[in-house]
């Protein structure tokens, strides 16, 4: 396995990613769906991307009533459809959040949806959720054979729609509890993501001052979910804000917090690329890195009894990932580490925390949570 990986590794820098780089990330995006959901109908050609894997007992974790057999995930907005959680699974991701999905059918904004920053290893993103609509995705979900997320957990990430209907407060919540109920009514993922940090998005982020995060919860509590709930929080406010948002948090029903959402702020950016104004969106990858490393440390020191921490934001390598599980994650998501280094990277950065771990002198990857929060 692990010259396969190497000879993909080598593969994807030297041809495919050269290749598919020269093309607009839109146009990419899109093939790689539609490759994916092909791939995904044969069983031989699906079974392939197995050959990237890494098991060891060292990444496996029970956590939240779900068992992981690795930390690494697949981060929200990469599969918006949930169409190939089949092809995710065999990559070799420990679980994946699907989405995010709204309440209504959403065409996302006017295109370009993204913009590569090829030396700054980060993508610009504006796509303003797009997807079918939660009606259309929750049946598909059922199409999936049920045991696939026992032991590859399924994390529907919800949003509002993006659409002038949704824009006010209460018909923004109302659009976050159709979808919660919807997809309740089949019972098929066994975890929410609710996403209140989309920046690219008409009304922008409402949900993210203490006063109206806790309407959000207060309504989403009445829905009496028994499945665990995180929130994807985002990476620009300060500490003492984010914190605010935490304290908000923890009074209600909600066991865990993703850290963190895209890059919004541009000032202070050192960027190896010209990124000009008119290019909208926000930053992926290597940008959000350090931003969102430091908040999961203090979340951490101060909530890490309370709630579970899933750490996102330029992961690229084991090392990246690690950074974050000794801030204190419990597991961990990408998107823009593995359109950069191509999709053998999971089972490189699995394998590459084995290594840490063992370095350390841990058994389990559960021990090295939080190792560098005094
Ligand atoms: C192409 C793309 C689409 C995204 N769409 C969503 C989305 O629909 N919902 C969401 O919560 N986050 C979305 N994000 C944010 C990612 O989930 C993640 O938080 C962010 O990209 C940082 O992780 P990364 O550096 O590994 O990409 C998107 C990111 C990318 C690159």
């Amino acid at each position: 396995m692990k010259t396969i990986r190497q000879a993909t590794r080598l593969g994807y820098k030297h041809v495919a990613k050269p290749l598919l780089f020269k093309q607009h990330p839109d146009d990419v995006h899109h093939r790689l769906v539609r490759t994916a959901k092909v791939v995904q109908k044969v069983p031989v050609i699906r079974e392939l991307p197995r050959l990237w894997g890494y098991q060891s007992s060292f990444l496996e974790q029970t956590l939240l009533g779900s068992r992981f057999v690795n930390p690494v995930g697949l981060s929200a907005g990469f599969d918006k459809n949930i169409d190939m959680a089949s092809v995710m699974r065999n990559v070799g991701f420990g679980f994946m959040v699907g989405g995010s999905v709204t309440a209504k059918v959403c065409d996302g904004n006017p295109k370009p949806w993204f913009h590569r920053l090829p030396k700054s290893h980060s993508l610009v993103v504006y796509a303003g959720l797009p997807n079918q609509g939660v009606e259309r995705i929750a049946a598909r979900l059922t199409t999936y054979p049920r045991r696939m997320f026992d032991d590859f957990p399924l994390v529907v990430s919800v949003a509002k729609t993006n659409s002038i209907a949704a824009a006010t407060d209460k018909e923004a919540i109302a659009d976050y509890c159709a979808s919660l109920k919807r997809l309740e009514r089949d019972g098929v993922a066994p975890f929410y993501e609710i996403n209140i940090s989309c920046p690219n998005t008409h009304g922008g982020e409402p949900f993210t001052t203490p006063e109206r995060l806790e309407m959000l919860l207060a309504a989403i509590d009445d829905l009496a979910i028994h499945r665990p709930i995180s929130i994807k929080m985002p990476i620009d406010k300060p500490w003492v804000e984010f914190r605010a948002l935490l304290e908000v948090i923890v009074q209600h029903n909600i066991q865990a917090v993703t850290i963190g959402n895209l890059r919004k702020e541009r000032k202070g950016l050192k960027l190896q690329d010209s990124l000009p104004s008119q290019v909208k969106g926000n930053l992926s990858g290597a940008p959000t890195r350090e931003i969102s490393t430091r908040l999961i440390h203090n979340t951490y020191k101060h909530y890490g009894s309370k709630l579970v921490i899933i750490g996102v934001g330029g992961i690229f390598t084991a090392q990246d990932a690690y950074d974050k599980v000794r801030a204190g994650a419990s597991l961990v998501a990408l998107i823009t580490g593995m359109i950069f280094e191509g999709p053998q990277v999971v089972g490189d950065i699995n394998a590459g925390l084995v290594a840490l771990l063992k370095r350390d002198g841990y058994a389990n990857i559960a021990q090295a949570i939080g190792a560098d929060v005094k």
